[in-house]
């Protein structure tokens, strides 16, 4: 009986020990990846910027070429490969200015956005990689 309850002891610790190696969040402890893929949500800071200068055009209710590139009412079903993707477009097109376009700019002045805010996008999407 004694050695019954020893063999199941040892058994239940073994199968501890391998649940914790093979939990990839467990065993990468703080160097967790942080493009989340499905179900994860623009950050705060970035959203604010794509309401107010992409989503005219980059949403449901936008502009079907536009929305054909990048749809950010459907960004939380991109998988984590499509999101650190869009991502480095998103840093990209704002760096050279050709997003939002120029007569969207022309039209919305005070909502085209501010250097700090195209570095603020590049500096998570650089983040999004590892
Ligand atoms: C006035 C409408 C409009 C607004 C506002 C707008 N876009 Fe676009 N965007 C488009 C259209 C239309 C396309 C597809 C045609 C094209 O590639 O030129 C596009 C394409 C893109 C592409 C794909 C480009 C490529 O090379 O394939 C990216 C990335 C993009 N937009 C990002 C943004 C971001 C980020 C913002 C906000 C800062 C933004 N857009 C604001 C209309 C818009």
């Amino acid at each position: 009986m004694k050695k019954i309850a020893l063999v199941s002891l040892l058994a239940t610790s073994v199968l501890f020990a391998v649940a914790i190696v093979m939990n990839p969040q467990t065993a990468s402890g703080s160097k967790k990846t942080n493009a989340g893929g499905p179900g994860t949500a623009l950050p705060d800071s970035i959203h604010k910027i794509v309401q107010k200068a992409c989503m005219d055009c980059h949403s449901d209710d936008g502009n079907f070429m536009a929305k054909g590139k990048i749809n950010f009412s459907a960004w939380e079903k991109y998988d984590s490969e499509k999101q650190i993707s869009k991502a480095g477009a998103m840093c990209k097109v704002l760096t050279k200015s050709s997003m939002p376009p120029k007569k969207w700019r022309a039209n919305n002045p005070n909502d085209v956005p501010t250097q700090a805010e195209i570095d603020m996008v590049c500096k998570w999407a650089k983040g999004l990689q590892k």
